[in-house]
């Protein structure tokens, strides 16, 4: 194997390396590296102090938006859905050139379609971080490695990551983003948008897929839906921090409807992921392990739902984490390459999670398109397979 070089060091001194497309947009933006890329926070001391416990106001911006979102399809070149539940490439608009009805427009077409692609763009972390106060909050993570001291709300996505904290992940074993997950679930008000600008690929390979909640919601039965719709999940963190009263490391714990309602849309999507929930509240272990195996099945093995998205560089992806679950595709590791995929991201905390109970107006995705509901399949199986 060829010895690669570092070309760069991180905060802590240690190797980093940056593809050379990556280095000019940090470097154009103004960004000085010379201190170390990416910057390491240092690690909160206790669990108290990694928590947000100060609950605030959360404006939807998709709900103030114009439902025909005239402004921002109207200026687009093109407007491609990459499948009928979810996913659409809006082509030939700059995000950092959006005025505040296309932005509006933006969060109410992720609430509706999932997750929206920008290729070809000329984004900087800083206007990136801009765009994220418009979506909410930009959660600023008390490990994550980020793009500068002062801009705490941006955080980097790359191989890299692993590589200097001791991991050499590969096609066996790669790394955690790999399952299916919702960003942050554990957080009192987790994530509505976020944006992940990659600004580097691998030569190929390396694509993120999606899932919708809506759709997968959608294929429970009636009878089903009703059983879930009034329970709350429980949310742990993936990072563990000291307990300050035990001593001991502890992750961070919240309880959570396992449907929810979306506020730019009103239609209810299935709030779980594998990565993230670990319980039921008021269900022993092996009950709600019962329940949700069959929740992470609908989502993540139904591939009607879900889309593979093929990034270029310079691609900015927006999702709706109230409404999806995504995984990205190591398939590259074998690649020997001083040249890592690299990005940066954006997660906006969003809402403090609204029940069904709490919206009692709240329809299926189904239901709000006017497509076929209500229609329990397996108990025909007999008929389908005679
Ligand atoms: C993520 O899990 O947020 C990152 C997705 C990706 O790297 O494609």
């Amino acid at each position: 194997m060829p010895i690669k070089v570092a070309n760069n060091f991180d905060s802590k001194g240690r190797p980093f390396h940056l593809a050379k497309s990556t280095r000019e947009r940090l470097e154009n933006a103004g960004l000085d590296l010379s201190k170390g890329y990416p910057y390491y926070p240092e690690k909160p001391k206790d669990l108290d102090a990694a928590l947000r416990k100060q609950a605030w106001q959360f404006k939807e911006p998709g709900a103030r938006a114009d439902k025909e979102k005239k402004a921002l399809l109207g200026a687009a070149k093109e407007v491609i859905d990459l499948s009928p539940h979810l996913g659409t490439e809006i082509v030939g608009l700059q995000l950092s050139e959006l005025t505040d009805q296309q932005k509006d427009e933006l969060g109410l077409l992720i609430a509706e379609r999932t997750v929206v692609f920008f290729r070809d763009q000329t984004i900087t972390p800083q206007e990136q971080l801009e765009l994220g106060k418009w979506y909410g909050v930009p959660e600023v993570h008390p490990t994550a490695a980020r793009v500068h001291k002062d801009l705490p709300g941006v955080t980097i996505i790359s191989d890299e990551i692993a590589k200097t904290n001791g991991l050499e992940p590969d096609y066996k074993s790669p790394f955690g983003t790999q399952n299916w997950h919702t960003d942050l679930t554990h957080e009192p008000q987790p994530p509505g948008v976020t944006h992940l600008h990659l600004d580097h690929l691998p030569g190929v390979g390396g694509d993120t897929l999606w899932a919708s909640g809506y759709a997968a919601y959608d294929k429970l039965s009636p009878a089903f839906q009703k059983l879930i719709e009034p329970l709350e999940g429980l949310y742990r963190s993936v990072h563990s921090y000291t307990d300050p009263i035990t001593d001991k490391q502890a992750p961070i714990v919240n309880a959570h409807p396992i449907v929810r309602v979306n506020p730019a849309t009103g239609w209810k999507a299935l709030f779980v992921n594998s990565r993230f929930t670990i319980g039921i509240k008021g269900f022993e272990y092996s009950e709600a392990q019962a329940i949700l195996k069959k929740l992470f099945q609908v989502y993540e093995q139904n591939t009607d739902i879900q889309i593979r998205f093929k990034w270029t560089p310079r691609t900015s992806a927006l999702w709706d984490n109230r409404i999806s679950i995504h995984s990205a595709v190591y398939d590259y590791l074998d690649e020997v390459t001083e040249e890592p995929r690299h990005g940066t991201r954006v997660s906006s905390l969003a809402e403090k999670p609204i029940s069904v109970a709490e919206a009692p107006n709240a329809v299926s995705r189904r239901e709000a398109l006017g497509l076929p509901t209500g229609k329990v399949y397996e108990q025909q199986r007999d008929t389908y397979y005679s």
